[in-house]
């Protein structure tokens, strides 16, 4: 059973938590009771980002730096547990994203994606690591559908996705035995979000992302979030190194976010 102000006290780490979908995730630990830090590159956003958690809680903070910059990742961190004293959820959602054939990409816009999506979450998840609070720490990357659906147009997120949800497996596996828990979300197209907006930017290209899946719509962003405060809490304290789809079904069918285009 989830227990009543199962999160009072903790402390969660968002890395890209200023905006969509990881800021809906920083948002629902700070409604759970948590102290949230989010980190992203631009200042502008984590002021703002950081003013919405405080209507939540008196315990956010924020600060603004780069995942591909280790050291940004490390200070950002080290902050956090100064603060805090313990850092028992992190969160790992920074990305990047464009829609391009591999035939002309760039290798600096492939580079790019994958020093972000992959590069990003191991610097991370490696900073982290310290200070992570043992046993019942929880960390979660987010991952996305291009990570097993090989989709067009998305050479750079498939190869990056699918190393996150590599090194998901990989990592519960390491630190499992500190009882360290690493799972993998996977939204599927979630409505309202940076993300879906350049996948599908027109009425059309959005309809036919949901017209085979199971449940025919987009998500919430709150439906991503309160499974990410789910899965890190104590009801699901056996389960570990889990890629999980909250995607109305869609990886069982459909199209992929692109719509299958072209
Ligand atoms: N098509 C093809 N190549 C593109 C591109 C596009 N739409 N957008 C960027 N690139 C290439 C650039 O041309 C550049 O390569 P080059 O030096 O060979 O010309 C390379 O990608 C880096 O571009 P730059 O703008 O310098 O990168 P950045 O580090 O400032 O930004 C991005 C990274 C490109 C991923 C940017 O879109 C971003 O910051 N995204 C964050 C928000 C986001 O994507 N949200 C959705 C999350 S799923
Ligand atoms: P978003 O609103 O663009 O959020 C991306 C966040 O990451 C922003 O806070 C951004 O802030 C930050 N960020 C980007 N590059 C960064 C960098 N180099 N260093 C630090 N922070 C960085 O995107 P979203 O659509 O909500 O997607 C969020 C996550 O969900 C991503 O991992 C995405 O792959 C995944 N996902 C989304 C969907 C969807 O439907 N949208 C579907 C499947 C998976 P700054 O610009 O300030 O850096």
């Amino acid at each position: 059973m989830l227990q009543h102000n199962e999160f009072t006290g903790k402390t969660v780490f968002v890395a890209g938590g200023t905006s969509g979908i990881n800021l809906g995730i920083a948002k629902a630990f700070a409604a759970a009771g948590a102290k949230v830090a989010v980190f992203s590159r631009s200042q502008e956003r984590v002021d703002a980002a950081v003013a919405t958690l405080r209507e939540l809680t008196s315990d956010a903070m924020g600060f603004s730096g780069d995942v591909r910059d280790m050291a940004s990742v490390q200070d950002a961190l080290s902050k956090t547990h100064e603060a805090w004293g313990t850092i028992d959820v992190l969160c790992s959602g920074a990305a990047g994203n464009f829609v391009a054939p591999a035939a002309v990409m760039s290798p600096n816009g492939f580079k790019s994606v994958m020093d972000i999506d992959l590069l990003g979450s191991f610097h991370v998840l490696r900073a982290a690591y310290p200070y992570l609070t043992k046993p019942g720490a929880s960390i979660i990357n987010i991952s996305a559908p291009q990570a097993s659906k090989a989709t067009p147009m998305q050479a750079h997120v498939c190869a990056a996705k699918a190393g996150v949800d590599m090194l998901t497996k990989v990592l519960a596996m390491e630190w499992g035995p500190e009882g360290v828990r690493v799972n993998s979300i996977v939204p599927g197209p979630i409505a309202g979000t940076e993300g879906m907006e350049r996948l599908t930017p027109t009425p059309e290209s959005k309809a036919a992302v949901t017209q085979n899946m199971p449940l025919r719509r987009y998500g919430e962003i709150s439906d991503v979030a309160n499974v990410a405060v789910m899965l890190s809490s104590s009801v699901f304290n056996y389960v570990t190194g889990v890629v999980l789809p909250v995607d109305g079904g869609a990886s069982l069918a459909g199209p992929g976010l692109l719509g299958g285009q072209p």
